[in-house]
């Protein structure tokens, strides 16, 4: 069983449905601690309502950047994790942090990357007329939302589309999508080579697409 820490800043689903993947066996792995930068982050409960161990470590509480990012590292590495996941975590990290988790941090983006890194992509996404949108999982690189995608799952944006409908669709297969990426790393199927990504010891040369059977990756 692979050990997994989760990084959260607020609401926590997709920590919830790694956590309940945990729980049913679809995923060989236990989720070992919830570390949120904010007291207020509703996943907190969510965690603690199934005895995961919790902390907070408010970013403000520390002078730089540099500073929180170590006592974040110290607090992971304590838990010994093989893999970190940033499930709504909502701050930037230092390259060294990064490179302390390099090959064992993934992150969920709410779009098809490489489009629309950054916020708002939700409204974005309607504003720029795209037919489709979706979510991504990618390996934390140095680079906001540019690492080595894994695996991402379009959704068709509708006519009638507000951010809120688009926004609602993209979550509920987000939680699909970071089920199925954190199932696969802890079954070893991936590993990150350098800058490469190796699928079952072949390099990666597209992201998995999850299949719209809401099944299996294609
Ligand atoms: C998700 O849309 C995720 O892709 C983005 O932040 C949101 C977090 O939602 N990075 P939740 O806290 O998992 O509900």
């Amino acid at each position: 069983m692979k050990k997994i820490v989760v990084l959260i800043s607020g609401r926590g689903s997709n920590l919830a449905a790694i956590l309940n993947a945990c729980r049913e066996g679809r995923i060989a792995g236990h989720v070992v601690g919830v570390i949120s930068n904010r007291a207020d982050a509703g996943g907190l409960a969510i965690a603690q309502a199934q005895s995961v161990p919790v902390q907070t470590i408010e970013h403000r509480a520390f002078a730089s950047r540099e500073d929180f990012d170590a006592a974040l590292a110290a607090a992971i590495e304590r838990l010994n994790p093989d893999l970190v996941l940033l499930a709504g975590f909502m701050r930037i990290l230092t390259p060294k942090f990064v490179a302390a988790f390099a090959g064992r941090m993934l992150n969920i983006h709410p779009s098809l990357l490489p489009a629309f890194t950054g916020l708002d992509t939700h409204e974005r996404a309607l504003a720029a007329g795209v037919s489709q949108h979706g979510a991504s999982v990618h390996f934390v690189t140095a680079d906001l939302d540019a690492g080595p995608v894994l695996i991402q799952v379009a959704v068709p944006v509708l006519p009638e589309d507000s951010v809120e409908t688009l926004q609602a669709r993209v979550l509920d297969e987000e939680h699909r999508l970071y089920t199925e990426a954190v199932r696969l790393c802890c079954e070893d199927a991936v590993r990150l080579h350098e800058d490469r990504i190796l699928y079952h010891g072949e390099p990666l040369l597209n992201p998995l697409l999850l299949s719209p059977d809401r099944k299996s990756v294609v």
